[in-house]
């Protein structure tokens, strides 16, 4: 399996995804504000790989800051920075009321923090095993499965979420069909990368097609990831996924959503709770850096969009398929 990051003898180690899939580089993160950066910069990303991540990432320089008199609140500056890396994934927000806990207890020793941030590592992994095998009883033999953005190992750590399911029913299903997923392309970059090395079929469209595929019947079930679930079944991920379910839904396709437990945001009621991280429009006007757009033109970025619960057939989790409201 792919491993997105490293962590090895306290060093951190991460595959930078904005190269892919032509070099596969590794950067070592030796100061925190990289870190910082590398969650800002989508070096890495995925809501349950950010988690990770930030993990690992509080572990940098930190045997330093737990000799200091002041260091909780260092620490907890240090968490809120995180925090505001990607607001939109609950994963993060999961790992650091973790982290946020052994610090208000006031503990000094590096090891707890290693340990808790290895720990939260083996359960992504572990959850995504379950997501797997639970959403492929779903799957039908000879099904079509169309998903969104990228939700495998470089998303999660693990097998994946959306991913994990297609990777676990992949005898059973005929074709992936997935999504460039513009402006980040983690579709046509990182999906096909992950589909071609487990050797599953599959056929990239542009984001605007998935229309005109389900009105041809060539879209069996959607299957996507999330990266915030409100109590009531709202679901943020990668913008386009409201336009897809919207249209499974008219199309009268099934839509899931498959995501572990640590993406569920049970303090926000719905999605009006939920922060949606805007990213720079300069970013809309390129592809691969190159301009595509006059200088002058202006642009939006909202790297997320909210789906409404009634669309959603149900959430495929290592708790088995729920519905709303939830009680985790
Ligand atoms: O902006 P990204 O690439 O971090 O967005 C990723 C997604 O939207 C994924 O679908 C989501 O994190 C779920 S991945 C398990």
């Amino acid at each position: 399996m792919i491993q997105p990051v490293i962590y090895k003898k306290e060093k951190l180690f991460l595959l930078d995804q904005r190269k892919l899939p032509f070099k596969e580089i590794y950067i070592e993160i030796k100061k925190f504000n990289q870190l910082l950066n590398a969650i800002k910069n989508m070096t890495v990303r995925g809501a349950p790989l950010i988690g990770i991540t930030a993990g690992y990432g509080f572990l940098i320089g930190l045997e330093k800051i737990l000799k200091r008199k002041d260091f909780k609140e260092v620490l907890k500056k240090r968490l809120s920075a995180l925090e505001n890396t990607r607001p939109t994934a609950y994963n993060l927000f999961y790992v650091t009321r973790r982290i946020r806990e052994l610090v208000d207890k006031g503990i000094r020793d590096f090891k707890a923090y290693e340990d808790i941030a290895i720990k939260i590592h083996q359960e992504e992994i572990k959850r995504c095993e379950k997501i797997g095998k639970v959403g492929s009883k779903l799957i039908r033999k000879g099904m079509r499965v169309l998903t969104h953005c990228n939700t495998g190992a470089l998303a999660t750590g693990g097998i994946g979420t959306a991913f994990g399911v297609i990777y676990k029913a992949r005898k059973k299903i005929k074709e992936v069909i997935f999504t460039e997923t513009r402006p980040y392309f983690q579709g046509a970059r990182l999906t096909s990368y992950e589909l071609h090395k487990a050797k599953i079929p599959h056929r990239l469209i542009f984001d605007f097609e998935a229309g005109v595929l389900m009105k041809n019947r060539m879209v069996d079930i959607v299957i996507t990831g999330a990266d915030r679930i409100a109590k009531n079944g709202d679901t943020a991920n990668k913008t386009g996924t409201l336009v897809l379910a919207v249209l499974a839904n008219y199309f009268k396709i099934p839509f899931y959503i498959a995501a572990p437990v640590s993406t569920f945001d049970l303090n926000a009621k719905s999605g009006k709770d939920f922060v949606i991280e805007q990213r720079n429009p300069e970013e809309v006007k390129k592809v691969y850096g190159k301009r595509i757009a006059p200088d002058i033109t202006k642009a939006i970025y909202y790297s997320f969009d909210i789906t409404r619960s009634k669309l959603i057939s149900g959430y495929i989790t290592e708790k088995g398929v729920l519905k709303p409201p939830f009680r985790l």
